[in-house]
């Protein structure tokens, strides 16, 4: 592994993750009380949009009950746990930072979906799976942290049979650089933000045919909107996740889609 990798893994370091959680969801029951993944959804989705946004996505990738679906970059698991406990399918999950592996297996836990859902520490460029296993992919707000994208995209198209579906739901770049700190990157050292359309034609030179080309980047400036304008959002919330400074990195984020230096994507290809 090399050092970006490290500088990636501190970012998302959350030490005492799965402690801290365990305090903070006090406030939504006890131990023993199954918890829902819309109860889960200002904590555990950890992208622009939250919970709308994964829904809408596994919509358009076209999931069902008897499919085995594959989360890169499955953060502390709520895409996952969403998909399992709406569709009935079964999802793996892999993550580089191990705090969060630990805290998605923790929030699986207390969902009572381990026995659908499972989660490993792996690196996206690196997935410890054979050819073929996968019948659909999800990448949420993952790609922006990767710079080897052509390795990225080939690995995902690896994994997945031919005619599986590979779904993303990714920052890009429309030519200025971001404000820092933003949520997947406090210094510019992690991000590798690319435009829509090199996005595109690095994922079709993998081995994939566009479904679905979505620009959401109106979506996600409307959401920011409606986010100032609703105040401090409910708790616990992904603060608890990130830390201290999440407010200053979400402020950020807003800041940079409203100014429009970055922009937001769904898309759906196909395995060919
Ligand atoms: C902004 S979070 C998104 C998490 C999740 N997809 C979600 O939407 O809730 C980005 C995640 O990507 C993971 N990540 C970044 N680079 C990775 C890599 N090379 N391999 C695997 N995971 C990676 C981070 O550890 C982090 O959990």
């Amino acid at each position: 592994m090399t050092d970006i990798f490290d500088d990636v893994r501190d970012h998302y370091r959350a030490t005492g993750l799965t402690e801290r959680l365990k305090t903070a969801l006090m406030a939504l029951g006890s131990e023993d009380q199954r918890l829902t993944p819309e109860q889960l959804g200002a904590l555990d989705q950890f992208h622009t949009r939250g919970l709308a946004a994964t829904a809408e996505l596994a919509k358009l990738a076209g999931i069902s009950a008897d499919m085995s679906v594959l989360d890169v970059g499955s953060g502390v698991g709520g895409p996952a746990r969403f998909l399992a406990a709406t569709y009935g399918c079964r999802v793996t999950g892999v993550d580089l930072s191990e705090p969060f592996v630990d805290a998605a297996r923790y929030l699986t836990e207390r969902t009572g979906l381990t026995g659908q859902v499972s989660f490993q520490t792996a690196s996206a460029l690196e997935l410890p799976f054979d050819d073929g296993r996968f019948d659909v992919a999800l990448l949420q707000h993952v790609a922006m942290n990767i710079s080897d994208r052509a390795r990225l995209y080939r690995e995902t198209r690896r994994v997945l049979k031919s005619g599986g579906r590979f779904a993303t739901f990714d920052v890009v770049s429309n030519g200025d650089e971001p404000l820092y700190p933003v949520p997947w990157a406090r210094t510019p050292a992690t991000s590798f933000l690319m435009t829509a359309a090199a996005t595109r034609e690095a994922i079709e030179q993998a081995g994939f045919r566009t479904l679905t080309w979505q620009d959401d980047t109106e979506a996600a400036k409307s959401w920011i909107t409606q986010l100032r304008a609703s105040g401090p959002p409910p708790s616990p919330n992904l603060g608890v996740v990130m830390g201290p400074d999440f407010a200053q990195l979400s402020a950020n984020l807003g800041q940079n889609f409203l100014e429009s230096r970055i922009g937001v994507l769904t898309a759906v290809f196909e395995a060919l």
